[in-house]
């Protein structure tokens, strides 16, 4: 049949090879089939999180309508050649029959695949793109004659991600689309040097962990870290490589369209810091050749001693996610509050150790492109300061997979991107609970979406974090999770009348209480809230601007709005929720010493503090028998 045997030439093609060299005319007036996306949204307490916009793209049917009068031209050729991983392009192009509705899909890589692809969706036909663009925009963004003219040109950011860059035009809008036309490649001059290290607290205090993305696997090249201290001598510290494939993504879109060659994850153990000490580092891969292939440099400043009395600043929030600079990507509606949180962060980093960020990373859900544009996003902090993450639903959760949850947030991702994108000090970093500690301050970082109640191993670890912590020496001891284990007015929470999540506090109160919990951190909710210091649903002291004296109770703080679509608060007041902000922040944990702290909450659009307090206190403090706290004593002498 003829159709049959035009479809079978079309597979043997790829798409970008049929269009620039003109085997389209065949294809002219075949439907072509997308994949379908399932709707990867579940709406069960899971907050608003607002929609990927590259889900947008997922349209059932597209037709194939090649102008070849059409044309996008994309320059420069070359991107990255004074060896940054960053650069503008330019598009222009024209169309004859232009449209407010026109987008330009960006496709990564160019030649984008038209093979058969997994059979997970349900199609009548082989679909001609397994991919979805790494992201998009409409062709009048910046052109606003371009529906009376056809004209247009329009200004870009790629970064380097192990792969050369197409642009397409598609009429028709997002629901509708129609391929018109696909402009030349454009390709960074080395798409495979590594990039966008992150570093972390390793398992010890005088370690630090380097994750990074290559193109160079294994087999090509051993990767390393070059370190000192400046002037010093310099060491070499071996990597290790992961890297996983689509049969490890649990499910659609992150399985079939939103599915991209992840490349490699590096990470190396610089060991044995001394305290305090700056370091300069930089990643490096050796060929088997004898030439080697370097990132540019950067520094951090070595973990205190724990313990330690000296300044102590660290940045904690949720649910932040990514956004891009140039405005694409639906202008940013999905994370409106990421870019500023991020700015604020970048701007203040002199001041700033460390940064925890509590789950709800980048908000990929599937689409496997956006775990590069996040690590880029956050390079500049991340290259300086560890920064620790938590694992959120949109990292974790995934029906059959182990979750505590059965939604689909991850978006088939099922952790693996978060787990090997990011190191974490955890025993089992699919099991994302681990503990870490900075100067004067202990961290115990839970795991929602695996189950934390007594007799599970997460609660054993929770206990242990929390009980093996020397209040002499770390007086500071914080517990934080992705999902309100506490308190939290958000209205989902509200409606459901736990002003929690289900079966949070019931079971990990009495640990808090016990071991003194000076203030849990969630995210989950988008906004920003304190509580008085609470136990039991009760206020034990009011809430207050300053802390002294013994410990009465935790604090609990929603975290949430680093980012993300904002969450509104529940119309019911209750008696413990002291300071509510329906706005995108982030808190700052300052400790002066072992018997003073500063928590200030800032907002992410001018950096200013809107809510703070302090706490003053003396060791003996922390060991004052309170409710539920008091150890045996005995009469003897
Ligand atoms: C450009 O196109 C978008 C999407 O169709 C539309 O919402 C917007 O109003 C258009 N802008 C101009 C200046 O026409
Ligand atoms: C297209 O995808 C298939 C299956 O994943 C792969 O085997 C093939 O190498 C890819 N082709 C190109 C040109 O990338
Ligand atoms: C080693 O291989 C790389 C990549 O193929 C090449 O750019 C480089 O010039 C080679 N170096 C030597 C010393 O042959
Ligand atoms: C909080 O303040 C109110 C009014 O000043 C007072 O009546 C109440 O006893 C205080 N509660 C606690 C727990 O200190
Ligand atoms: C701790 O730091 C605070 C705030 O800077 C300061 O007021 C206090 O005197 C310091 N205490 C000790 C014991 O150094
Ligand atoms: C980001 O910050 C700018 C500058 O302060 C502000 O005008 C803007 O409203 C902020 N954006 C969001 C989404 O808060």
């Amino acid at each position: 049949m003829m159709l049959s045997s035009c479809f079978t030439n079309s597979t043997s093609q790829s798409l970008w090879e049929m269009i620039c060299f003109g085997f389209w005319g065949m294809m002219r007036y075949f439907v072509v089939f997308f994949l379908v996306i399932a709707s990867i949204f579940s709406y069960g307490v899971a907050m608003h999180s607002g929609e990927q916009p590259l889900s947008r793209i997922a349209i059932h049917r597209t037709t194939f309508a090649i102008d070849g009068s059409a044309y996008i031209k994309a320059y420069p050729l070359v991107l990255g050649l004074k060896g940054q991983s960053s650069e503008w392009v330019t598009l222009e192009y024209s169309y004859s029959n232009p449209s407010n509705s026109d987008w330009i899909g960006v496709f990564s890589p160019a030649n984008f695949n038209d093979s058969t692809c997994e059979q997970e969706n349900e199609r009548e036909f082989p679909p001609l793109l397994c991919t979805a663009p790494i992201k998009y925009q409409y062709a009048n963004y910046t052109s606003h004659e371009y529906s009376r003219t056809g004209k247009g040109s329009l200004k870009l950011q790629l970064i380097n991600q192990r792969a050369d860059f197409s642009f397409a035009l598609f009429s028709g809008g997002l629901s509708n689309p129609k391929l018109i036309t696909v402009s030349n490649r454009v390709a960074f001059a080395n798409p495979k040097v590594p990039v966008y290290p992150r570093l972390s607290q390793g398992k010890s205090w005088n370690e630090m962990a380097v994750t990074w993305t290559s193109g160079y696997g294994i087999d090509e090249a051993v990767p390393f870290v070059e370190w000192g201290v400046q002037g010093g001598p310099k060491m070499h510290s071996p990597a290790g490589t992961l890297t996983f494939s689509r049969n490890s993504m649990c499910g659609s879109p992150a399985r079939t369209v939103g599915w991209r060659d992840p490349g490699f994850l590096h990470t190396s153990f610089l060991k044995d810091l001394w305290p305090n000490i700056k370091y300069k580092y930089r990643l490096g891969h050796r060929l088997f050749n004898g030439s080697y292939i370097w990132s540019q440099s950067y520094s951090f400043k070595a973990s205190p001693y724990p313990g330690q009395d000296s300044l102590q600043r660290v940045v904690i929030f949720g649910d932040m996610g990514k956004a891009e600079a140039d405005g694409s990507n639906e202008y940013n509606n999905f994370q409106p509050g990421s870019l500023n949180t991020t700015y604020q962060i970048i701007k203040d980093l002199n001041n700033v150790d460390m940064v925890i960020h509590i789950g709800d990373i980048c908000y990929a859900n599937g689409y496997i492109s956006q775990w590069d544009q996040f690590t880029s996003q956050i390079e500049p902090i991340a290259s300086v300061v560890p920064y620790m993450i938590g694992s959120g639903n949109h990292e974790r959760d995934w029906p059959g997979t182990g979750s505590f949850y059965g939604n689909k947030d991850s978006g088939g991702e099922c952790g693996v991107l978060a787990e090997t994108m990011f190191y974490v000090p955890a025993e089992n970093r699919a099991k994302f609970w681990y503990s870490t500690d900075y100067g004067m301050f202990r961290f115990c970082i839970a795991d929602t979406e695996h189950d934390w109640r007594p007799g599970t191993e997460q609660y054993k670890f929770i206990k242990h974090c929390l009980s093996s912590v020397d209040r002499q020496k770390q007086p500071w001891l914080i517990f934080l999770s992705h999902r309100v284990l506490g308190y939290s007015s958000g209205v989902y929470y509200g409606l459901e009348g736990s002003f929690e999540e289900p079966m949070g506090r019931e079971s990990l109160q009495e640990l808090w209480q016990k071991y003194k919990v000076d203030i849990a951190f969630y995210g989950h909710v988008h906004n920003y809230e304190r509580t008085c210091p609470i136990y039991q649903n009760t206020c034990v002291r009011n809430a207050s601007h300053h802390y002294s004296g013994p410990f009465a109770a935790t604090t609990h703080v929603v975290v949430g709005g680093g980012g993300a679509s904002l969450s509104t608060f529940s119309p019911v007041r209750t008696l413990w929720s002291y300071f509510q902000d329906f706005d995108f922040g982030f808190v700052k944990l300052t400790a002066f010493n072992h018997s003073s702290l500063l928590f200030e909450y800032k907002k992410s659009s001018d950096g200013r503090v809107y809510d703070h307090f302090t706490i003053s206190r003396d060791y003996r403090d922390i060991l004052v028998c309170t409710v539920d706290s008091c150890s045996r004593t005995t009469l003897a002498t």
